[in-house]
């Protein structure tokens, strides 16, 4: 088959992505198709439609390639991509619309606020607002943003504005979450729409206080425990609401969980990844692993899936 990858781009995550590119690219040309990557920027939409593939495989994270607007481009111009379509990717992008919808069907959620950066507005009367709404210790985000940038996991009352500041540099929208101690696990989500599989639960230890971008993208900066050594129970909760989640965003082919086992056992949702990393430190390739399912076997499955 002829393939473009996208890869590249221009988001915060470029970095990730440009590694999840080169992974992806290896793998389809090892199984033997005709590959074409392309560091994507805007115009070079062109060259997708000069190159007449038969199907695109996005490898962008973050804005502008895993929120649905890359997916719109392709979807005007009769191109079929690899993975979920405009709705899903929007909404599992926006990490609060995302909350309401996994809240309203019975997932638990943390509790949360989330806050527009009005132009003018002084970031005090932010810190004033989430002060009212939720007592610490909180995680302030970027509404949009992926691998945890502009993330600060904020402990005292000192530490919020300049937690605030630094997810406004990421988003017009920051997000403030309490912050839920326990066990950080993920769960990879694959298969025909109506028809996904969870793939085994993993664990992640991470070597720093929390799952960083440090410790998710240096090679030994987290171990992934998979399947992860939590009860029966406990992994037929996460696997479930993995698939209901990834449903009820409409995902298609691929998508990964991510939710906090709460210190009193509660699985809290944290959000749904529709373009997750594919780096040599991700996570999704090792629940693949754990199943016997290759790298490539993996990369060439989502292939299949998409054209299905
Ligand atoms: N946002 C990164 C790429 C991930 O979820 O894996
Ligand atoms: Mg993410």
């Amino acid at each position: 088959m002829k393939i473009a990858v996208l890869y590249g781009g221009i988001s915060g995550e470029r970095e990730v992505s440009l590694s999840t590119g080169k992974g992806i690219i290896k793998a389809l040309e090892y199984n033997g198709h005709d590959v074409s990557g392309i560091d994507f920027h805007p115009e070079q939409i062109h060259e997708i439609l000069d190159l007449d593939v038969d199907i695109v495989f996005i490898g962008l994270h973050g804005k502008h390639g895993e929120d649905g607007r890359i997916q719109g481009l392709l979807d005007m111009l009769g191109v079929p991509y690899v993975g979920s379509g405009v709705l899903a990717s929007s909404l599992a992008m926006d990490k609060s619309k995302a909350k309401q919808i996994f809240h309203q069907n019975g997932l638990q959620t943390a509790q949360s606020i989330s806050l527009p950066v009005q132009s003018g507005k002084n970031p005090q009367t932010m810190v004033e607002e989430v002060k009212q709404a939720l007592t610490l210790p909180l995680v302030i985000k970027p509404n949009q943003e992926g691998s945890t940038l502009g993330l600060t996991i904020v402990k005292t009352e000192d530490q919020l504005l300049p937690a605030i500041k630094e997810a406004i540099k990421c988003d017009s929208v920051i997000l403030a979450e309490e912050y839920v101690v326990g066990r950080e696990v993920t769960v990879a989500v694959m298969g025909t729409q109506g028809n996904e599989k969870a793939l085994p639960v993993i664990e992640i230890i991470p070597k720093n206080d929390y799952y960083d971008y440090e410790s998710k993208y240096t090679p030994g900066g987290s171990e992934h425990v998979c399947p992860a050594e939590v009860s029966k129970d406990i992994t037929t909760i996460l696997q479930r609401d993995a698939v209901l989640a990834h449903q009820l965003l409409g995902c298609n082919t691929y998508s990964r969980v991510d939710f906090i086992i709460s210190n009193d056992g509660k699985p809290i949702i944290l959000e749904v990844n529709t373009l997750p990393g594919m780096t040599p430190t991700s996570l999704f390739p090792d629940a693949a692993n754990v199943m016997g399912m290759s790298y490539e076997q993996m990369v060439e499955e989502f292939v299949c899936i998409s054209l299905q």
